[in-house]
C-alpha cells in the first residue's frame, strides 16, 4: 500500500491539479479575502469536556479562562475581516469543533458579534455533544436565528460508546436527538462512526435503523479514520488499531444505502442521506468560506490557508494580524481541482455550475474529460442531461480513496500544526 500511493498519489494528482510535486504550505501572509464565489463562513470553537482518544479535530480541555481568551480574541478577528467582507451575502455559518457549546453563553455572545459586523449570512449550522445541550442552551440557539443541528450519537450501543471512550450514553444520546428535533429547527442532522474496532454489522444495522426511527433529517455517517497523531493513533500505534474488513464495511455502506433510500431519505454525499426538502448541513464542500478560530480554514479566490491551532499564539497575534500559521497560493487549475472533489464528493458534478463558478466560457469536459471519461466507462459515473452523478460504486471508492489518499493532505497539515503554532512549512 505505501508502494502504491507513493506512485499513485503524484500521478492522480497530476491529472487533476495539474502539478505532481507535493504541496507546500509556508508562514507568509496570503492576501485579504476580496469578492468570494458562493462563500461560506466557519467559526471554529476548540474546547470540550472529555477529549476523545480517536478524534483528529483541534481541541483543548475546556479552561473557563483560556474560553475567555479565545473569545476576546475571536472577536478581534472578525472585526480584522468585517471591512473586506462588507456587502458579501454568506450562503452559510458553519459553527464547528471541539464542541462549539461547551460554554454556549459565551458562543451567543460571539454569534452575535459575528452577526452584526456580517450580517448578511443564510443559515446557521451548529455540531452539538449529546452532553452539552440541555434546553436552555437549544432555545438560545434558536433565539439567535440557529437553523440546523448536527448531533454527534457515534454510536447507539453503550459498549461500543464505552470502548470509544465517549463520554455520554446511547439513552441520553437518543433523548438528545428527540428535544432537538421537538424545537422546530429547520433540519437536524445525526452523526453515527462506522468501521469502528470490533463493531458487528448487525450493531452497525441497530444504529442506523434507530436513528432513522427517529424521523431526523440528515444521517452523516463517518468511517473511523486513522490519524497517527491521534491519542489514539499515539498511544496504540495506528497498524494496531484493528478496523473491520473491507467487505464487511462495504456493506456497512451498501446497508444504510438500502435502508435510507427505503425510509424517504436519499443519497446526498458519499457518507450522507437526506429527507426531500431539506437543506443539506454540510461543513466545508463551499467553494469559498472564510473561517474564524484557531484552526480554521480559509479559501478565497487567490489563497488556502490555515490559522494558528494553539489557542494562546492565536490569541497573541490579534488584534493587531491575523493569526496566519500556513498559507499556499490558489492557481486556476488547483480551485478547478478543488471543486472537482468536492462535487464528487456531494454525487452530482453539473456543467451549469461549473460555468457559474469559473465563468461562462469554462468547460468541465474540457477541462477534465480525461479524468471523468474513464470513470464512466467503468461505471463510477453516470452521464445526466447536466453533467456526471456518481454511481453507487463510485461512491464507495471515492469513499476508499478518501481514507487511504485525501486524509493524508489532513494527516500532513494538522499534524504539523498540532506540535507547532507558527511552522516554518507544511509539506502535504
Ligand atoms: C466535532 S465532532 C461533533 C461534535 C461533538 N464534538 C461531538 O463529538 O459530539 C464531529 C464529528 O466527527 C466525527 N469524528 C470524530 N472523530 C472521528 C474519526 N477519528 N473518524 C471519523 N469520524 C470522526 C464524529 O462523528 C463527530 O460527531
Ligand atoms: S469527537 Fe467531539 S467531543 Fe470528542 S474530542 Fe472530538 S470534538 Fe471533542
Amino acid at each position: 500500500m505505501i508502494i502504491g500511493k507513493a506512485l499513485w498519489k503524484p500521478l492522480v494528482q497530476k491529472m487533476v491539479a495539474g502539478q505532481a510535486r507535493r504541496f507546500r504550505m509556508l508562514r507568509q501572509r496570503p492576501q485579504w479575502p476580496g469578492r468570494l464565489t458562493a462563500p461560506g463562513l466557519y467559526l471554529h470553537v476548540p474546547f470540550c469536556k472529555n477529549l476523545c482518544p480517536y478524534c483528529p479535530y483541534n481541541r483543548v480541555p475546556y479552561d473557563e479562562e483560556l474560553f475567555a481568551v479565545y473569545e476576546r480574541a475571536v472577536k478581534q478577528e472578525i472585526d480584522l475581516y468585517a471591512s473586506y467582507l462588507e456587502g458579501q451575502t454568506f450562503g452559510s455559518l458553519y459553527i464547528g469543533g471541539g464542541t462549539p457549546t461547551v460554554n454556549w453563553r459565551g458562543l451567543v455572545s460571539i454569534l452575535d458579534h459575528l452577526q452584526r459586523r456580517i450580517p448578511k449570512m443564510g443559515n446557521i449550522c451548529v455540531e452539538l455533544h449529546p452532553a452539552n445541550m440541555d434546553d436552555d442552551c437549544l432555545s438560545a440557539l434558536k433565539e439567535m436565528g440557529v437553523t440546523m443541528l448536527s448531533i454527534g450519537v457515534e454510536s447507539t450501543t453503550d459498549a461500543t460508546l464505552e470502548r470509544i471512550q465517549r463520554s455520554h450514553d446511547s439513552r441520553t444520546a437518543l433523548q438528545a436527538v428527540t428535544r432537538a428535533m421537538g424545537m422546530g429547527f429547520d433540519s437536524v442532522n445525526v452523526d453515527l462512526m462506522f468501521a469502528l474496532p470490533g463493531q458487528s454489522l448487525p450493531e452497525w444495522e441497530r444504529d442506523v435503523a434507530t436513528v432513522v426511527g427517529l424521523g431526523i433529517d440528515q444521517l452523516s455517517t463517518y468511517p473511523m479514520f486513522s490519524f497517527p497523531y491521534s491519542d489514539l493513533g499515539q498511544t496504540h500505534g495506528i497498524r494496531q488499531v484493528k478496523r473491520p474488513p473491507h467487505r464487511r464495511v462495504k456493506a456497512m455502506l451498501d446497508f444504510t444505502d438500502d435502508h435510507c433510500t427505503r425510509h424517504g431519505l436519499s443519497r446526498c454525499a458519499v457518507w450522507s442521506w437526506l429527507k426531500p426538502g431539506k437543506g443539506k448541513f454540510s461543513s466545508i464542500t463551499r467553494h469559498h468560506y472564510v473561517g474564524f478560530g484557531p484552526s480554521a480554514a480559509t479559501m478565497t479566490g487567490s489563497d488556502f490557508y490555515v490559522n494558528s491551532f494553539d489557542v494562546s499564539a492565536y490569541a497573541s497575534r490579534l488584534p493587531a494580524a491575523r493569526p496566519v500559521a500556513v498559507s499556499m497560493p490558489v492557481y486556476p487549475r488547483l480551485a478547478m481541482a478543488y471543486w472537482l472533489y468536492w462535487r464528487m464528493y456531494e454525487l452530482q458534478l453539473s456543467h451549469a455550475d461549473f460555468r457559474s463558478v469559473f465563468g461562462p466560457t469554462a468547460s468541465l469536459d474540457a477541462e477534465f474529460g480525461s479524468v471523468l471519461r474513464p470513470l464512466v466507462w467503468m461505471g463510477l459515473l453516470a452521464r445526466t442531461p447536466d453533467g456526471y452523478r456518481v454511481t453507487t460504486s463510485g461512491a464507495y471508492w471515492i469513499h476508499r480513496l478518501q481514507n487511504e489518499y485525501s486524509l493524508s493532505y489532513i494527516n500532513h497539515l494538522w499534524g504539523t500544526c498540532r506540535k507547532e503554532p507558527w511552522p516554518e512549512e507544511v509539506i502535504l
